[in-house]
């Protein structure tokens, strides 16, 4: 008899639901606190899965408890969301996406996987794999940004870190795909909110990172909070059992969200926690993580035969099976009995910086004002964001709340010993007060060789449950900043402003008055050394923009991949698709990003010229750097399918690359694509792979003017 069965033929109801319950130790709380102390449900075997515990010290108590307190000693899984790194923080998310390079993506992954076991943890909450299309949503910054193929591979990416190549292994952590699915496009960017959206962009916008997810191994998933179409994920039978389990063959654990299956009520599809158990359990989640609601509600609706044990039973062997996959069985402590060396703490904290450099997007940089002169005397910086070290971190730190990070003023200080660097706030992040304003403009006028503005949100503005009706700069920035702008007009200097923020703030104004602008997103531990190795020249910027950043709100939903209408835009036709206030186009499209080198793409050429469903394309250009400084180049791949039974987007992203060259030096950057990638989901949702000519776009971002096109020719 396995160890499973064995363990299945002596178990009680009461210490099966235990099985499946998981609740805070009160590390973390992200929600209402509902199910008391656990100290004696994990002895008397009612409570098999913690969340929001760290430390290997009480992580190893608690699993002491368990293994030799408890009846049946089943081990305890212990999982907190390490969404940037542990306790050395990495770039959020979205700014991560930024370097474009999934071996980075996987990198990061493996440290934070590295560092929270040997906290004593086994399980994550993370990748967000949700798409966001709107910069009203705080999640936003958790995200992969707003395109499908991005956010496959960094599923790929993400989970292969976590989990490394051996999940039992000491130092791999059981990575959770989240909040499956569409979570996205909560109406109007309000966290939470109702979802509507049609089944064709479900299945083309927000499925295919989890098919990636399930394809890479991943061993948990959670289903979203949102409901879709009047339909709460939790209890999305359809979407769950049939598609994900079923279709998709994925037979890890699914854990509900904070509280979901209690607010199944609150939904409006439950009238109690005895139905809301039922939908959920019928659905096939496998753990309730906060809502006690298979605790207290699944015994109730056995009676009334609303359930089977044999329902149950299914989700209980997932989790066993889940804690012998990671080992828990074999050594309960083997996570956290190893401290890491001094070595290795150091040499994450390298990656740290290299990543968050490599994540920072120079979005302008006019008549080449970066990298700063070896002759700047005297530095400037001014704004909230200059010297706020709790802020460099970013939302959800995890235990990186206590660690120490570097701000761009340390950061310019240390990477320039020979330059005055001199620091204002003139203003805080959100606070009324302007009187600080004066100050810093007279610093800025006192004979300063540039100003470094650092401006953008708190750390807090986006996550969870922080959607932005104004995503803009809070408080008295632009006051700040305005005042600031004129005063170095007027002098003649230069600014640069860095931009702090989850998402991308609509700030076309500041865009157009500073002389370089960076979106700094929210860097991690190492921010402000990073910062400085980019302003200085110390490392070219190379970060691309993962979500295409609109002059105004109304234009959202903006994003590089809409379809075409009947009507596109004609500035000389007034019928036709536009606004009569704003232009149509983004401030900074969808993989802007610009360098420190001078690019020039040429000679595209797609082989074969005519093909068939099972080749593969080689998609070849030649790339120059006519800059006077070594840089990396992203090349993006697009395709456009010009003529199909479904319309499709003007743009499709399936290939990106990266090159670095020195000055004068001329490379070749080489895609493969292969030709079922063209194919699509029909008219009845099915792919097809429809004969004819498709455009085949390279260049540096989705801007439709910098690409250059050649095309194929599909055959049955
Ligand atoms: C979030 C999840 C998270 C969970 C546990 C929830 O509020 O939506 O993303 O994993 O809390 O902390």
């Amino acid at each position: 008899m396995s160890r499973i069965d064995k363990l299945m033929s002596e178990m009680t109801l009461a210490e099966k639901l235990g099985q499946l319950t998981m609740t805070a130790a009160g590390y973390a709380v992200t929600g209402p606190v509902i199910a008391g102390d656990s100290t004696d449900s994990i002895r008397n075997g009612t409570l098999g899965n913690l969340l929001n515990l760290v430390g290997s010290k009480p992580i190893h108590e608690f699993q002491r408890i368990a293994v030799e307190e408890s009846r049946l000693g089943i081990p305890l899984l212990v999982g907190l969301d390490v969404i940037h790194g542990h306790r050395t923080q990495f770039p959020v998310p979205l700014a991560e996406t930024a370097t474009f390079d999934p071996r980075l993506w996987e990198l990061t992954a493996r440290e934070a996987a590295r560092e929270t076991s040997a906290d004593g943890l086994a399980m994550t909450f993370a990748p967000m794999l949700d798409i966001s299309r709107d910069p009203r949503w705080g999640r936003t910054v958790e995200g992969p940004g707003e395109d499908p193929w991005v956010a496959v591979q960094f599923a790929r990416a993400k989970i292969r870190g976590f989990q490394g190549s051996d999940l039992a292994a000491a130092d791999s952590i059981a990575a959770t795909a989240k909040h499956f699915a569409a979570y996205g496009p909560v109406t109007a960017g309000r966290d939470y909110a109702p979802v509507d959206i049609s089944e064709r962009t479900l299945r083309e916008v927000h499925l295919p990172a989890f098919v990636a997810a399930v394809e890479a191994g991943a061993v948990a998933i959670m289903p979203a909070f949102t409901d879709l179409a009047g339909i709460p994920m939790t209890a999305h039978k359809a979407l769950l059992r049939d598609y994900l389990r079923g279709q998709l063959g994925f037979d890890g654990v699914l854990v509900s969200d904070y509280n979901a299956i209690r607010e199944l009520l609150l939904h409006g599809v439950a009238a109690d926690l005895v139905e809301a158990a039922v939908l959920a359990l019928k659905a096939g989640v496998d753990i309730d993580m906060m809502a006690g609601g298979y605790r207290e509600g699944l015994p109730v609706a056995l009676d009334r035969g609303l359930v089977t044990m044999g329902e149950i039973d299914e989700c209980v062997r997932r989790v066993l099976r889940l804690k012998e996959r990671l080992g828990l069985f074999d050594d309960p402590y083997r996570r956290g009995t190893i401290k890491e060396r001094v070595s290795t703490v150091t040499e994450r904290r390298r990656i740290a910086r290299d990543v968050a450099a490599r994540a920072l997007v120079m979005m302008k940089n006019a008549d080449d004002t970066l990298p700063l002169p070896e002759t700047t005397h005297r530095l400037c910086v001014i704004g909230p964001l200059g010297d706020a070290m709790r802020e460099m971190r970013g939302p959800w730190a995890a235990a990186g709340y206590e660690e120490p990070s570097v701000t761009v003023l340390a950061g310019l200080r240390e990477a320039m010993p020979n330059t005055e660097v001199v620091f204002a706030e003139g203003v805080s992040i959100s606070g009324t007060d302007r009187a600080g304003i004066s100050a810093a403009v007279d610093l800025c006028g006192s004979g300063m060789d540039a100003i470094v503005l650092c401006l953008g949100e708190a750390a807090e503005m986006s996550g969870e449950a922080a959607s932005r009706a104004f995503p803009e700069l809070p408080g008295e920035q632009r006051a700040l900043a305005e005042a600031v702008l004129d005063r170095a007009r007027k002098d003649g200097t230069r600014v640069i402003v860095v931009l702090f923020s989850g998402r991308p703030l609509i700030v076309p104004w500041l865009a157009e008055r500073a002389d370089a602008f960076f979106a700094a997103w929210f860097l991690g531990t190492e921010a402000g050394n990073a910062i400085a190795d980019v302003l200085t020249g110390r490392v070219s910027p190379s970060g691309r923009t993962p979500i295409t950043w609109p002059r105004a709100l109304g234009q959202v939903p903006l994003f590089y991949g809409q379809r075409n209408c009947g009507r596109p835009e004609n500035p000389k036709d007034h019928f036709t698709s536009k606004y009569l206030d704003s232009p149509t186009s983004s401030l900074f499209p969808f993989g802007h990003g610009l360098t420190y080198g001078r690019f020039t793409l040429s000679n595209l050429r797609v082989t074969p010229e005519i093909a068939t469903e099972h080749e593969i394309l080689e998609v070849t250009v030649d790339v120059t750097n006519e800059g006077a400084r070594a840089a990396e180049e992203t090349v993006f791949l697009f395709i456009r399918d010009k003529v199909a039974s479904v319309a499709r987007p003007v743009l499709e992203l399936k290939g990106f690359s990266k090159i670095a060259l020195q000055p004068g030096e001329r490379g070749t950057v080489q895609i493969p694509l292969p030709v079922a990638e063209l194919k699509f989901l029909g008219i009845d949702l099915e792919p097809v792979f429809e004969p004819g000519e498709v455009d085949i776009f390279v260049g540096p971002s989705a801007d439709r003017s910098l690409l250059l096109k050649a095309s194929v020719t599909l055959r049955r």
